[in-house]
Formats: C-alpha cells, sequence, structure tokens
C-alpha cells in the first residue's frame, strides 16, 4: 500500500458505538507510560496470584525483561478454576464446529475436567516443569486443552501449526527438544479427511527426542500406531482416570509458557519464547481494551490455534476473562461460500475477528452470500493479520457491519503477544478511518523512524518502533539470545524494531504499510523469502533463486521465485511443477509460490549481488531506472521477458 493513497481524511463513527474524541483514551495511555509500576501492578490483580507480585518490573538487564518478577501463579488455574469455582462453572468456555457442521460444547467445568486428565497423562508419561510438548494438532477442542494441561504442569508447549509439512514440523521439535508430541490422526478439508499423522510419522525417524506420540481420533481413518511409542489420546484419559485432579504448578511470572515458531529474515525460524505472568496479563487486557468483551458475548476469532492470533485471543485471553469463544475447524467457503455467515447466525455469533484476506474474498463471492442471513447477533468486529486495504474496509463496514459496528483493526505480531496498536472500545472508541489501526494501546511507546533513527514527520513513511517494554512481549528466541537481542534490538539499542513501515497521519492515527524486511504475508501467513530461497537451492535442480512478494488482490501478497537451474537440467512445465510440489513437501502448502520464472541468469551487480530492486520492478512492470550497475545488463530483459510469457500462460 502506499502512503500517498490512502484516505487521512475520511472519518467513520458507526451508529451502534459511543465515539468520542479520544481523550479518555489519550489520559490512560499517558498514565500508564509516566507510571507503569503503579498502572500495571493495578491491572494484575484481574488475575489470580498464588503468590501476588511486589514489583512491576526488573529492567536491570534489558533487552530481558522481567514482568512481575517474584510473581507466582498458573495460567491454567487463571482460565479454569478460578471460574469453575465461581458462578460461571456451567457457562460454555468453547462452542466448536467441525468442518463437516458437527458442534460439541465444553462448559467451563468440562473443560476443566478434561484438561485435568490430560495433565494426569501428561505427568504419567514423565513431562516435567520446563519440558517442551509439541502440538501438532487442527482446530479441534483437544488443541486448547493440549495447551492448558501442558501449562497446568509447568510444561512449555511448541505448536506447529498442523498445515506444516513433517521436515517443518521435525526442525521445530528438534529446535525446542520436546519429548511428546501430541498428534491426531487427520482432519477434515473442504468435507475430506486429511492425514496428519501420516505427516508427523514422516518426520518421526528424525525427531530422536520424542518419547511419546499421543493421538486424537478425529476422522477416525487408518493409522500406523508405534508398539510402545504411540498412544490414543482417549486411551490416555482413560488411564488417567474420570476424576483425575492435578494440583497446577506454581510458575514463577517469568516462567515460560510456549514457544512459537515464527518465520524471519534468515532461513531458520525463530522460536518467539513467551513467558506467563506478563503474558496472561497483556492476553486479558488487550482484548477488554480492543473488543471490551462481556458475558453476553460469543467471541469467534477466526485464526488457526497453530498462530499467536489463535494462542493469545483463542486460547488465553477468552478463558482468562471467562467468556464464550467459538472455535471453527474448517474452511471459510465449504460447504457454500456463506460457511461464515451462517455460523454467525445459527451460534449468534457477537464478535467477529477476521482477517482482510477473508474480507477480499468475500468480496469477490459478492455481498449476496452475506444478505441471506440475519447477522443482528453482531455487535462489533476486527480484523488482523497484513494491512487491510481501504476498499476492503469500508465493504465489512458496510455489508457486514451495516454501518453500525465498529471495526477494531488490530496490529501486533507473534513477538507482542497481543495487540499494541488497535481502536480501544473498551476504554474509548474514537472515529476510525478505513485501513488505520489508530493508535497504541496504553504503555505501547510506538514511533516511526527513518533509516537513521529519526522520528519522521507526519505523513512520512518510516519503520515502526516501540521505545519501552510492555508485559506480552516476548521474553527472547529460544536458546538464541543473542538473535534476539540482534534481531529486535540491534538496530537502535534499547528500541524494538518491528520490521513494519507505517506512516502517521496529521491527526496522529496509525497506518500499517507492511514489512520492511524480507518477510512475506501472504494471505496473513508470515513466510520468509530466505526460508523459500533455501527451500529450492536444496532442490538438485536449483542453483540460485530469489524469491519476492508480489502484490495479490485477495491474499495481499503471494512469493514468486526467481530460480537459475544447474547444468544438465532445463526449463520445463514438468520441473516448475516439481518445485512446487519440493516447496509444499519441505515447507507446507502455504508457501507455495505463485509462479517459478526459471531464468538463463539473476540481475546482479558486478560484485555480485542479486538487484532484488529490479526483479521486484519486473513483477509490478514498473520502469527499471538505473541498470548500469548491472553485471550484464541483458539479463533483465531476458528475465522480463521470461517472466511475461510465463504470467500470460498462467493467466490463460
Ligand atoms: O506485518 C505485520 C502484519 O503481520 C506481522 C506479524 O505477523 P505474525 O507474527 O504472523 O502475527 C500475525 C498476527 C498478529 C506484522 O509484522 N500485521 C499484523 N496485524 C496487522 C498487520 N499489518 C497491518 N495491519 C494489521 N492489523
Amino acid at each position: 500500500m502506499s502512503e500517498t493513497s490512502l484516505p487521512f481524511n475520511e472519518k467513520y463513527s458507526p451508529s451502534n458505538a459511543k465515539v468520542s474524541s479520544g481523550e479518555k483514551r489519550k489520559k490512560e495511555w499517558e498514565e500508564s507510560l509516566k507510571n507503569p509500576q503503579e498502572y500495571w501492578s493495578e491491572k494484575a490483580k484481574a488475575i489470580d496470584w498464588f503468590k501476588p507480585p511486589s514489583k512491576v518490573l526488573d529492567d536491570s538487564n534489558p533487552p530481558f525483561y522481567k514482568w512481575f518478577p517474584d510473581g507466582e501463579l498458573n495460567i491454567s488455574y487463571n482460565a479454569l478454576d478460578r471460574h469453575v469455582k465461581s458462578n460461571r462453572k456451567n457457562k460454555l468456555a468453547y462452542i466448536w464446529e467441525g468442518e463437516m457442521g458437527e458442534v460439541k460444547t465444553y462448559t467451563y467445568y468440562q473443560l476443566y475436567r478434561e484438561v485435568n486428565g490430560l495433565a494426569k497423562a501428561l505427568k504419567d508419561f514423565g513431562v516435567k516443569k520446563g519440558d517442551r510438548v509439541a502440538v501438532f494438532l487442527p482446530v479441534i477442542p483437544e488443541l486448547p486443552i493440549t495447551l492448558l494441561a501442558t501449562a497446568r504442569i509447568g510444561g512449555v508447549h511448541a505448536v506447529v501449526f498442523s498445515g506444516f509439512s513433517a521436515e517443518a514440523l521435525a526442525d521445530r521439535v528438534n529446535d525446542c527438544g520436546a519429548k511428546i508430541l501430541v498428534t491426531a490422526d487427520g482432519s477434515f478439508r473442504r468435507g475430506k479427511p486429511v492425514s496428519i499423522k501420516d505427516n508427523a510419522d514422516r518426520g518421526l525417524p528424525n525427531m530422536p527426542n520424542i518419547e511419546k506420540v499421543i493421538v486424537v481420533k478425529r476422522t477416525g481413518q487408518a493409522v500406523q500406531m508405534k508398539e510402545g511409542r504411540d498412544v490414543w489420546y482417549h486411551d490416555a484419559l482413560a488411564s488417567a482416570g474420570a476424576n483425575a485432579y492435578v494440583e497446577p504448578e506454581s510458575l514463577k511470572s517469568t516462567d515460560p509458557l510456549f514457544i512459537l515458531y515464527t518465520s524471519g529474515t534468515t532461513g531458520k525460524p525463530k522460536g518467539v519464547q513467551h513467558g506467563t505472568g506478563g503474558y496472561l496479563v497483556w492476553a486479558y487486557w488487550t482484548l477488554k481494551w480492543a473488543f471490551n468483551p462481556t458475558d453476553e458475548d460469543i467471541f469467534w476469532c477466526v485464526a488457526d490455534i497453530g498462530w499467536i492470533t489463535g494462542h493469545t485471543y483463542n486460547v488465553y485471553a477468552p478463558l482468562s476473562m471467562g467468556i464464550t469463544a467459538f472455535l471453527f475447524e474448517g474452511t471459510p467457503d465449504y460447504p457454500a461460500q456463506d460457511r461464515w455467515w451462517d455460523i454467525i447466525e445459527r451460534h449468534g455469533i457477537t464478535i467477529l475477528y477476521g482477517t482482510p484476506t477473508a474480507v477480499r474474498m468475500f468480496m469477490k463471492f459478492g455481498e449476496q452470500w452475506v444478505l441471506k442471513h440475519d447477522l443482528s447477533t453482531l455487535r462489533i468486529l476486527g480484523t488482523v493479520g497484513e494491512p487491510i486495504n481501504p476498499e476492503a474496509w469500508k465493504w465489512y463496514y458496510r455489508v457486514v457491519g451495516k454501518g453500525k459496528l465498529a471495526i477494531i483493526d488490530t496490529w501486533w505480531q507473534t513477538e507482542t503477544g497481543g495487540f499494541m496498536i488497535s481502536p480501544a472500545s473498551g476504554i474509548e472508541l474514537t472515529p476510525l478511518k478505513p485501513g488505520s489501526a489508530t493508535f497504541p494501546l496504553p504503555s505501547i511507546n510506538a514511533d516511526i523512524y527513518d533509516e537513521k533513527g529519526q522520528p519522521v514527520q507526519a505523513g512520512t513513511k518510516g519503520v515502526l518502533v516501540i521505545k519501552s517494554p510492555w508485559p506480552g512481549m516476548l521474553q527472547t528466541l529460544w536458546k538464541d539470545s543473542d538473535r534476539f537481542k540482534q534481531t529486535y534490538f540491534g538496530r537502535w539499542p534499547g528500541i524494538y524494531y518491528s520490521g513494519d513501515y507505517s506512516v502517521r497521519d496529521p491527526d496522529g492515527y496509525f497506518w500499517l504499510l507492511g514489512r520492511a524486511d524480507e518477510v512475506l504475508k501472504v494471505a496473513g501467513h508470515r513466510i520468509g523469502t530466505v526460508e523459500l530461497e533455501s527451500a529450492l537451492v536444496a532442490h538438485p535442480a536449483v542453483s540460485e533463486a530469489a524469491v519476492m512478494g508480489k502484490e495479490d488482490a485477495v491474499k495481499g501478497e503471494v512469493p514468486v521465485a526467481f530460480v537459475t537451474l544447474r547444468s544438465g537440467f532445463t526449463p520445463s512445465d514438468e520441473l516448475r511443477a516439481e518445485l512446487i510440489k519440493h516447496i509444499r513437501t519441505t515447507i507446507g502448502p502455504i508457501a507455495t509460490p505463485d509462479a517459478i520464472v526459471m531464468v538463463n541468469k539473476l540481475p546482479k551487480t558486478r560484485s555480485g549481488k542479486i538487484m532484488r530492486r529490479l526483479l521486484k520492478a519486473v513483477l509490478v512492470g514498473a520502469p527499471l531506472g538505473d541498470t548500469s550497475t548491472l553485471e550484464d545488463e541483458g539479463s533483465i530483459e531476458d528475465i522480463k521477458a521470461t517472466y511475461n510469457d510465463l504470467r500470460k500462460q498462467l493467466t490463460k
């Protein structure tokens, strides 16, 4: 998105919301930064502590900040026990709908019982405090149950998105050294069972640490169960006993809760590590500020729990608040293009937290699919994961929200733990602008810097930075504190570098403009171009690869790969198909390139550096500009011709 085309002057005040100037929001934000100790010691009271913290922040060793350092708590106690002891015991914690339309519900009490059962089983399998439990599950209730059971006994969960390949799974499992893997026989996709256990089985010979594999029966398809290693989830629960109870471990606020791998600018995924106390306080308050859910709400966050959005807003935030969350296993356009709207109508969803890619897809399907349904239960809308273009925002506002509902555009990252920049309907809603995430939440000291680290003027694009710590921030990268320091605090000491471009308008609203680094956002999924390049050059046919993002009307961005081949290989459709298959099996289907362009030479400077700027110009059909530093000026014209031929062929 270009900053020059943004509608800085368009303001919307949804008719069912109380919109005002923002004085209250601003005051609370200022208060939080002026006196963080007082502010957060008050906010921390929303959580049940086994030992309340006497100190808010230990900042003696930046950037390794310790939130509530002497506090002790357990996150599963906060998500379950405290509600079970209250009048929320029989309230629904989850309503789950599977791909095939089946519905399952869990009250807080039922969830508590199953979590205790699994916690006992995990303990019996030898999981102790600090041990890692890897999770490779689709969105089924057993996924949050596994997270809560792990957290209850002080384990550290590492969820791997169930669409990842066997190789990607093994890399992550080995990096975190998990000894237990929880997976499922399969999942349903577009009405058909797809295997997950088979994928895990392909990776398991390369995961020497895994001692036990717990398998949830979801589809009932045939699977191999390795004697002594593999055990059915329902058998493990049965052995634990129907009335199992496991005392929740009293954990330090700074004990790690989970590791979640995400892409960065090198080939190796980063194991983002979140702690317990700061993360929970942040999860709780960010949900409260942004959406302000109540006991009457049914909150549907559409994200897969394999990503951070699902961790924070399908598990820890809604459960710690004691509200009802809705989970959906499946595809948004199966069995028909109104699946979401049908779900909202049937379940009476009140909060829909969706994504720009989904909105753009529904726009393409046409508004008649939305209008077929009574969506009057909805009271607020949300979006996350990538910049929402103003047209998509307006469609969402008009067609889904009927001009009545606020759109809460939340900017944040795996690393930030929870929302960072977002309208704050739970404090005070200010007028919305289509495509702006509006203002930083309390404690978020956001600014926009130029290349030299100087704050930019309103209207000038720069990189978004955060200038002081906040409770939900990552603790470190798993076993790689140097990379943590270098990646996030290396550019300007003490300043968190987000990797995103942003601009502030003259009213102070923040607009997020996409990544400033070698990371793509493909349908909201975060994919490193270097990861794709490494996967491509690992194929025997490929000599060199350069991957970049190309704008896409629905997915926001898609990867396009330019490759040169090793001698003995010639470009062909078969080889192209094989390389695509190779990416799907080494990373996963989400990383599938939109096109693989086989060229004789990549454009390089005389010193051998690939001129990515020129490849980008080819992709967008822009003038090439100065090519005088090119080692071989003819190469780029060849590339342009090859790319344009391929495009024609692909769009035929
Ligand atoms: O580029 C930003 C984009 O998603 C990145 C973070 O990706 P991930 O760690 O996978 O977490 C996604 C869910 C929080 C950011 O660096 N992003 C996320 N939300 C927005 C966004 N870009 C613009 N607007 C948003 N609301």
